[in-house]
């Protein structure tokens, strides 16, 4: 997986239509939900699957302390890059989110974990251990937020196609998409980034390959609570995908 997003890392922003305008978006969206749910003292947030820093900047960028962290080095790399480009100051460091305590040693107002990263993780148990080490690393108090695609909605099968977008770039004209194929309840992902520089009829195609869980809400709000969260429930139409929180008991 990590090498996936290792690979990844260039490219990744080419997924939003304007990368900075989902930063500031999705920021304003998840302070909200914060604020409704564990009150406007919020000072201190935890990403453990921060990716290229879309959620981890545009909180930083709203005066929060951020401490993000990520499995693959290849994105926190860019997301150190990012953050300093727009003169953020985050605490970033390499870490898989089942060792986010053991990791961080310490507790935050709010650990998120956003754009369907704990879906990475393919069995309950590595669930659960996720779960656990970011309960530890939350604050009495606190609170957790994941957000997750809605599988329950999806269609299972083999050879699904996913298209995602058009993007231009650098005189380039990409054209996103992905394949599914379920064996189970894990799917292998393909992504296909085909970039057309529209001066030859050859093309690249850049093509990274991981593996999702396409576990539901309702059993990851049952394994929140195994791991001790308190208060679970799924948000809808707060952000482009569910929103599961939960707390942890003052
Ligand atoms: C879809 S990306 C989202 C990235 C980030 N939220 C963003 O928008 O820039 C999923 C991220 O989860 C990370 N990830 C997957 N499994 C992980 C794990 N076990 N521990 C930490 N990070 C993980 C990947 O490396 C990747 O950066």
């Amino acid at each position: 997986m990590s090498e996936f997003y290792d690979r990844m890392a260039s490219l990744y922003h080419l997924i939003f239509q304007d990368w900075d305008d989902s930063i500031e978006r999705q920021a304003g969206q998840l302070t909200s939900i914060i604020e409704e749910r564990w009150g406007t003292g919020c000072r201190s947030i935890l990403d453990v699957s921060c990716g290229i820093g879309t959620q981890a900047i545009g909180l930083a960028k709203r005066g929060v302390a951020v401490s993000a962290s990520d499995a693959s080095e290849g994105a926190i790399a860019r997301a150190k890059a990012e953050a300093q480009r727009r003169g953020v100051e985050i605490d970033f460091s390499v870490c898989d989110m089942r060792e986010a305590y053991a990791h961080h040693r310490r507790q935050f107002d709010v650990v998120i974990s956003c754009d369907n990263s704990i879906t990475h993780l393919l069995n309950d148990s590595d669930l659960l251990l996720a779960l656990q080490q970011i309960y530890d690393c939350t604050r009495p108090g606190g609170g957790c937020l994941l957000t997750v695609r809605d599988y329950d909605r999806e269609e299972r099968g083999t050879g699904l196609i996913k298209p995602y977008c058009v993007r231009e770039e650098d005189g380039k004209r990409y054209v996103i998409f992905q394949v599914w194929d379920f064996v189970g309840q894990i799917y292998d992902m393909a992504m296909y980034f085909v970039a057309d520089d529209r001066s030859s009829e050859t093309l690249v195609t850049h093509v990274m390959r991981t593996k999702y869980n396409a576990v539901g809400t309702d059993h990851l709000l049952t394994l929140m609570r195994k791991a001790g969260f308190t208060k679970t429930e799924r948000l809808d139409g707060r952000f482009y995908q569910p929103v599961l929180v939960g707390n942890r008991e003052a």
